[in-house]
């Protein structure tokens, strides 16, 4: 079968699509048909070695955290899944791999896709809307009524955290680039604001900020009301360790007001996902279609910016 893979570090370019043998389903794993997979903008740190030294994984590296697909074959012991069933779901904590023609995952990591998404569209979604969920629900409590800021609000995990947040009853502010602030109030935000030309001390106050993008966090954290609640989920790319040390203090410090986590969705929480995909609360955002050999195109994009919402990864199997 085909995987994207990459045999060292560098840029978007080692990235290639390799000949490897397809896996089998193991004692309670469920060998997906994956039809599309999405590319994480957190693995180009990775590709490009920012990470090295605090990840163990050997060469050759797999890319993608999430597909949706068919179920070709069940391990022994899996008991909830039929062969031929569309699915959607993670690869294991801290493994990735997704962008590949088959995947074996514990049957914990999937959930039934949504009847109302195709499976290219609902690829976009199982991590950005894991996280998303999560960071509002379990993590800031969000309650309606409240003033929730995005911050990074057009990417993947952002986009979904607005619409999510809408839907929670929030009134939602989004910092995002000038060119997709029209856009993303169409999505939801009540206030959408330029990123570049907005300093923190000019906005108000908020009871929840979800920040994607890592830098200035003090800045951010002072907009908080008095029961204020941030949750951080990302790192300054540029200082990754000094980063993830700050940020892990302040959530150590101040744990009801800083909530610092690591997207390890239950087959529960994917399954609520699949519910307000059906209902309509939240809606994939993708903003290209690629095929399996166009993935260094897509971290090219990644990189320099703008992008609205997802690249999906299509394995051509419609
Ligand atoms: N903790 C977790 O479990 C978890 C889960 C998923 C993702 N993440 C992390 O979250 C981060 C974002 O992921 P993603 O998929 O949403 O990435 P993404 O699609 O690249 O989105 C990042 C967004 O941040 C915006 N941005 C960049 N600099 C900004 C600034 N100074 N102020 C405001 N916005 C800014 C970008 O806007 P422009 O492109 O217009 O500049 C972009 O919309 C990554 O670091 C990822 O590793 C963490």
């Amino acid at each position: 079968m085909r995987a994207v893979q990459y045999d060292r570090f560098g840029p978007p370019e080692v990235l290639r699509v390799a000949e490897v043998a397809e896996p089998r389903p193991g004692p309670g794993e469920v060998l997906v048909e994956v039809h599309a997979a999405s590319v994480d903008a957190g693995e180009t740190a990775f590709r490009a070695g920012r990470m090295r030294g605090l990840t163990r994984a050997a060469f050759p590296r797999g890319v993608g955290g999430d597909f949706a697909g068919r179920v070709a074959a069940v391990g022994p012991g899996v008991r909830g899944r039929q062969v031929g069933e569309g699915v959607w779901g993670v690869m294991p904590h801290f493994t990735f791999g997704a962008i590949a023609d088959y995947v074996a995952v514990p049957e914990e990591r999937l959930a039934a896709a949504p009847g109302n998404l195709s499976l290219l569209e609902a690829a976009a979604l199982p991590v950005s809307g894991t996280t998303a969920l999560t960071a509002l629900t379990d993590k800031a409590r969000l309650a309606p009524g409240e003033r929730l800021l995005v911050r990074g609000a057009t990417g993947g995990v952002g986009s979904v955290a607005v619409q999510f947040g809408k839907a929670l009853g929030a009134h939602v502010t989004a910092l995002a680039g000038a060119r997709n602030l029209d856009w993303i109030r169409e999505l939801g935000a009540d206030t959408a604001l330029d990123y570049r030309t907005t300093r923190p001390q000019d906005l108000g106050r908020f009871d929840v900020v979800v920040d994607v993008v890592g830098t200035d966090l003090g800045a951010y954290q002072a907009r908080l009301d008095r029961r204020g609640r941030m949750v951080a989920l990302a790192f300054d790319p540029d200082r990754m360790v000094l980063s993830m040390l700050g940020t892990g203090l302040r959530a150590a410090l101040r744990p009801r007001r800083i909530k610092l986590f690591s997207n390890n969705p239950s087959a529960e929480r994917l399954a609520e996902l699949t519910r307000s995909a059906e209902k309509g609360d939240v809606r994939p955002v993708i903003h290209a279609v690629l095929p399996m050999d166009g993935i260094a195109e897509a971290h090219r994009g990644l990189e320099a910016g703008g992008v609205r919402g997802k690249y999906v990864v299509d394995m051509g199997r419609a």
